[in-house]
């Protein structure tokens, strides 16, 4: 069991994970000349205590408030961020603190990093994927009408501090939802976290957890470094989210919004489908990964009839370069491959397969 917290670096980003991590990250915090904290209310009632009582020496300058949830990621609540940094008189020598999931890392890093040009900004993410994901790699940004993360910029942390001491403010299913990335990394890269998780139902792997988390930020980190632009390697990250992403958006925009880790984890179903039929693919067993998959998450209920919304919504992903549609697809179990050309027909017979193999 993983007791201390160890010390990652991206380039000469800091990354601290696992127990005490707060603690061991306190200098992280000093020689500047206001501090600010950015939350939502879900974060303020139910973790910035946790943070101050761990932290108590950090005075913060303010409390900056922005509203929780994907549909308030967008320039109105970015401009009402940048409004109380004006209110707080927050300069360049200033640190924004992004205290929460990864709405509050992409937007406060957003908003950090174009506040006067750029102040610094620590993410300390509180959800398990802002742990694995969203608050690691550098990625900031806003969504702009009805397509995801349409504008933003690449701007580093200071640091990244990973502390599991918030995973028990969590309900079941926004841990599930962030343990949806933590499979995407064994599928695509991590064969021994494969292993870790054993076939096992969520709940069963929590004795592991800390240790999988250390291993899921890892693997992230290690594609980052070689990729932070994704000009190439990285968009293996994307696995099970082309599909992933427009159902998402379809059952948000039919007010019955789905986990990001729900809709990922059925895009996994269909691009673990379309791998199988692949020439590049090998191997024997498909049918574990939908087995796992579907041991950890219900499938969602749309029809055919939903299809071609889903397919218009897909176009409009960045993995949609003039007109083609470019998957991450497996090559086998714990290796992809990314930008493969997938026609529209395989896609929807990936969506057919999710809903006929229920
Ligand atoms: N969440 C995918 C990435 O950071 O590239």
């Amino acid at each position: 069991m993983q007791k201390e917290p160890v010390l990652l670096d991206l380039k000469s980003v800091p990354h601290i994970v696992g127990p005490g991590a707060l603690e061991q990250a306190a200098t992280c915090f000093s020689g500047y000349a206001k501090v600010f904290v950015l939350v939502d209310e879900n974060v303020e009632k139910f973790c910035l205590s946790l943070f101050q009582e761990k932290l108590p020496d950090i005075r913060f300058a303010g409390i900056i408030r922005t509203k929780s949830g994907e549909l308030n990621k967008n320039i109105h609540s970015a401009s009402v961020i940048w409004e109380q940094l004006t209110h707080f008189k927050a300069e360049r020598d200033s640190l924004l603190i992004n205290l929460g999931g990864g709405v509050i890392s992409d937007i406060g890093g957003f908003t950090a990093a174009t506040f006067k040009r750029g102040m610094d900004f620590i993410n300390i993410p509180t959800t398990l994927l802002g742990q694995v994901d969203a608050a690691i790699g550098s990625k900031t940004g806003i969504d702009f009408k009805e397509f995801k993360n349409q504008v933003g910029i690449f701007a580093d942390p200071k640091a990244v501090i990973i502390d599991p001491v918030f995973l028990d403010t969590l309900d079941q299913k926004q841990l599930q939802s962030g343990f949806a990335e933590m499979l995407k990394y064994a599928l695509i890269m991590d064969v021994p976290l494969w292993k870790m998780m054993n076939m096992r139902y969520f709940d069963a792997m929590k004795p592991d957890l800390n240790q999988m988390i250390i291993r899921a930020v890892s693997d992230k980190i290690s594609i980052v470094e070689k990729d932070k632009r994704e000009s190439g390697l990285r968009k293996v990250l994307n696995f099970g989210h082309t599909v992933g992403h427009a159902l998402e958006t379809l059952f948000l925009k039919a007010d019955a919004p789905v986990t990001h880790g729900e809709a990922v984890a059925a895009g996994m179903i269909c691009a673990t489908r379309i791998s199988s039929q692949w020439p590049g693919f090998d191997c024997h067993s498909p049918e574990l990964i939908y087995e796992m998959v579907d041991r950890n998450f219900p499938r969602l209920v749309f029809s055919v009839e939903d299809i071609p919304e889903i397919m218009r919504l897909m176009q409009h992903d960045k993995k949609v370069k003039a007109g083609e549609i470019h998957f991450t697809l497996l090559s086998k179990l714990g290796s992809a491959v990314p930008d493969i050309v997938v026609s529209e027909e395989k896609v929807e017979e990936s969506l057919r397969f999710y809903l006929r193999n229920q």
